[in-house]
């Protein structure tokens, strides 16, 4: 039974709530939250004296951030007889008053939270306060019928949540034998998007510094704050050892201003080392070359190494007599390998000398670039066979508090000049990986870029700046001619030159070099030839708040307006229901917004019982990027539930035109998010069983789905134990690829017993037109609850026919390419 039939059922039997002759026309509401707490519920009575509990939360505090904020304070109810309405405080120190609006009561408006001057917040609490005691509404009874349906409903959803999925099939354990029979109908099938499968890459769990950007030196250019992390400082990552040497952080005549901070050394007697103990250590392969730079200003001569345990691996002696900063350049080629390596900065003689922007690049980067990428782990990514990269982030993207929204040309230009800053996941962005190594990184591997930035609003959980959360840009209205609070590079910040940026964007990545300005800085990087950026995301899961829905719209019709050719990607809050995204696909919908990005971190329970989510969206207007998703865990049954949902969400990539698992990286040791779909550490690369699904559905994408019927069966009866269970148990897709004409048959088996499977392709299929022999991917273990590793994890081939079978075993992934001869007769 799919969830939609379950839903209606579910709906129909609940006849104690329904509202018919037999029940009062109205009924009396109360709130029910304790003071200080995030969530609201409800009672209800029918004479005003005996009250029950509804446990359904109607709406919660969205305000501030997680843990110490979102929170209840006053919370005053209110109905017209056509809407109900709330405000409360939702901080008691700060002078916001929290407002929402709901046509039904259990769907609110996304909150927002108008700023007061000091005298009306105080006269605010003082109304809510009174307002809040006995706060009795009369209310029509359906309103509450149907309140009482959703909370149903949502116990259901919770129920899903639970299901482990694997240790509730109680069922095929019994059966003696399991088999599957697919017929391919041909003649039925649909065009399906040819760029399903992406990567969204975001720089969380040091997945850009320390991660996939290859420099190897941690905080080389001294930036580093107590803003990125608590205790860090422009010293972080370096030590001074030994005597006669005083080490300064200066900021009087920097390279840049955008690189404020630089080492000043002051060395009276010979001996002391600056060194740099790069992230978790220098990893160096014997013989391979490395170029090292810095800044070098002063005079006096100095030596720097590559060191380990004590030994120097490769070394060399710099002099300096320059008032002003020169850059240093050495290619190294240590002695030896060394997984923890140091940089030792040794002055050789007395005097003064600066240095900035210290910086070790092994040669041997992705594609050999300058400036590049871990080879390895760039190599891994690019396996998937992404046809899109969402970048740079998501909270990344838009930031903590208004000062921290990532602009991109920050991330442009000489690396000195780049703006670093804090990062939302609490380090340090120098963005040496920034927009032109992400469009390079691209065009690298054949995928589509697809940034995304922020719409004029900061993270809806930030603490910093912005009046709490979701204080927007401001509009230039707004100023009444008084500059802006909020300043980048130096010039006021408005939304009017926030929207100049994205189309500026646009106009960097795209324009003709011998006429454009922003162009030619694009060519004078390396790239002459336009990036072809086709896509533009807007909004990252935010509040849909008006202050958000007003510059939102202000960004997106501002970028049509300029550049009709661009596909704006919106955004619909961060759950795969709820105010945010009903709001969120209204506004698109009525804004004729072509993708919106759907995000949702979901348990095995949820995407198991909800394999129709999109067989019941429109298939006409906006269109899906499932931006971000993930089943919460790298066990065995996250990845087969995972290829289990892709199965069905192939069956909509009508609808579904895009699709990422988040979050793509996680460094061992500073991982703030999990599960990931690859860890790393500085010389190995951990993909997850998660990542070979997802990479096995990567390779094997399509642009057409053809539709099949699948029929299960244990000991050759049809679901006998448990009707429609076995079903969900087993899924598969067709599609085809009119690029080489290969059909691609996959089926996800969570079942567990060995599966004997029949392919039909049908009499009339044209069978010396393919290979005789299909590539079999299988994936497949014994123990679902192992984690990170399928014990099958193989590319091989078997033979086909008009009918083929093969045998699959428990728990398995399984991908068949039936592969189309090429005129010469050979692949
Ligand atoms: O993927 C990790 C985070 O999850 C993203 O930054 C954000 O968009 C979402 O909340």
């Amino acid at each position: 039974m799919n969830r939609l039939t379950l839903t209606l059922l579910t709906l129909l039997s609940v006849s104690s709530m329904m509202a018919g002759d037999n029940n009062p026309d109205s009924v009396y509401i109360r709130p029910s939250y304790r003071e200080g707490t995030m969530s609201m519920q409800l009672d209800y009575s029918i004479d005003k004296k005996h009250w029950t509990h509804v446990s359904y939360t109607i709406f919660n505090s969205d305000y501030g951030p997680w843990g110490s904020q979102k929170k209840l304070h006053f919370v005053a109810l209110r109905y017209d007889g056509k809407k109900y309405y709330t405000e409360f405080i939702p901080s008691l120190n700060d002078p916001q008053v929290a407002i929402s609006e709901s046509e039904n009561l259990y769907l609110w408006k996304p909150q927002d939270y108008p700023v007061l001057s000091a005298a009306d917040f105080e006269a605010k609490k003082a109304e809510l306060a009174a307002a809040s005691k006995n706060n009795v509404l009369c209310i029509p009874y359906r309103d509450l019928v149907a309140l009482l349906q959703r909370a149903k409903l949502a116990g259901l959803n919770a129920q899903d949540e639970k299901d482990n999925v694997i240790g509730s099939d109680h069922v095929s354990k019994l059966a003696k034998d399991f088999t599957t029979t697919i017929d391919v109908n041909f003649a039925d099938s649909k065009a399906i998007s040819p760029n399903l499968y992406g990567i969204f890459f975001e720089d969380i769990s040091y997945a850009a510094d320390g991660g996939l950007y290859a420099e190897l030196i941690q905080n080389r250019d001294f930036e580093y704050t107590a803003n990125d992390h608590k205790g860090w400082n422009a010293q972080t990552a370096w030590q001074l050892k030994g005597n006669g040497t005083e080490w300064k952080i200066n900021t009087a005549d920097p390279i840049h201003s955008n690189n404020a901070h630089y080492s000043e050394l002051v060395t009276t007697t010979p001996g002391a080392q600056l060194i740099n103990e790069g992230f978790d250590g220098i990893p160096l392969k014997a013989k391979a070359k490395y170029d090292l730079s810095f800044f070098l200003r002063g005079s006096g001569k100095v030596k720097v190494s590559l060191v380990s345990n004590g030994q120097a691996l490769a070394s060399a002696t710099f002099s300096t007599n320059n008032k002003g900063w020169k850059q240093q350049k050495v290619v190294f080629t240590p002695t030896a390998s060394a997984d923890k390596a140091t940089l030792v900065i040794e002055p050789l003689n007395a005097g003064m000398i600066d240095i900035d922007f210290v910086s070790l690049f092994p040669q041997e980067t992705f594609k050999g670039h300058k400036n590049g990428l871990r080879k390895d782990l760039a190599q891994l990514i690019a396996d998937l066979h992404p046809r899109f990269v969402r970048f740079p982030g998501g909270c990344a993207t838009h930031g903590q508090g208004i000062n921290n929204i990532y602009h991109w040309q920050a991330s442009v230009g000489p690396l000195w000049e780049r703006q670093p800053d804090m990062n939302i996941w609490n380090y340090h962005q120098t963005r040496g990986l920034g927009f032109y190594e992400y469009f390079q990184y691209c065009e690298d591997i054949g995928a589509e870029p697809l940034p995304v930035l922020a719409a004029g609003v900061p993270c809806q959980n930030s603490w910093k700046g912005g009046n709490g959360q979701q204080g927007g840009i401001p509009f230039e209205k707004e100023l009444n001619g008084k500059p802006s609070p909020y300043t980048y590079n130096g010039k006021p910040l408005t939304m009017e030159s926030y929207l100049q940026e994205l189309i500026d964007l646009i106009e960097w990545a795209n324009g003709d070099a011998k006429t454009s300005p922003l162009a030619r800085l694009r060519a004078e990087a390396g790239h002459p030839k336009p990036f072809n950026m086709k896509y533009l995301g807007i909004g990252n899961e935010d509040l849909i708040s008006d202050v958000f829905l007003e510059r939102y719209l202000f960004l997106i019709n501002g970028v049509k307006k300029a550049h009709p050719e661009i596909t704006i990607v919106g955004t619909v809050g961060p759950f795969w229901e709820g105010s945010d995204y009903e709001y969120g696909w209204k506004y698109a919908k009525e804004n004729n917004i072509e993708i919106v990005d759907e995000h949702y971190y979901n348990s095995p329970g949820w995407y198991f019982h909800h394999q129709d989510y999109y067989d019941n969206y429109s298939r006409t207007g906006t269109k899906v990027y499932l931006g971000e998703w993930a089943s919460k865990g790298n066990y065995i049954t996250n990845a087969l539930v995972e290829a289990l949902y892709l199965t069905n969400v192939e069956r909509n990539a009508d609808v579904v035109v895009m699709s990422s698992y988040a979050p793509l990286l996680a460094k061992e040791g500073h991982t703030s998010w999990n599960p990931d779909l690859i860890y790393f550490n500085n010389t190995e690369l951990k993909p997850t069983c998660n990542y070979f699904v997802h990479r096995a559905f990567g390779q094997n994408a399509g642009d057409e789905y053809v539709y099949s019927n699948l029929q299960a069966k244990y000991n050759g009866y049809d679901d006998i134990y448990t009707p429609g269970d076995l079903a969900l148990r087993v899924r598969n897709s067709v599609v085809t690829d009119s690029k080489t004409g290969d059909i691609i048959i996959k089926v996800v088996s969570l079942v567990a017993k060995e599966n004997k499977l029949t392919v039909n392709l049908g009499a009339d299929f044209d069978l010396a037109a393919y290979n005789s022999s299909a590539q079999f991917t299988l994936l497949s273990a014994d123990n679902p609850n192992a984690k990170r590793k399928w014990d099958t994890n193989e590319t091989t081939s078997v033979n086909i026919g008009k009918t083929f079978t093969v045998t699959l075993p428990s728990y398995s992934v399984a991908v068949l390419r039936i592969q189309k001869k090429t005129t010469k007769g050979k692949k």
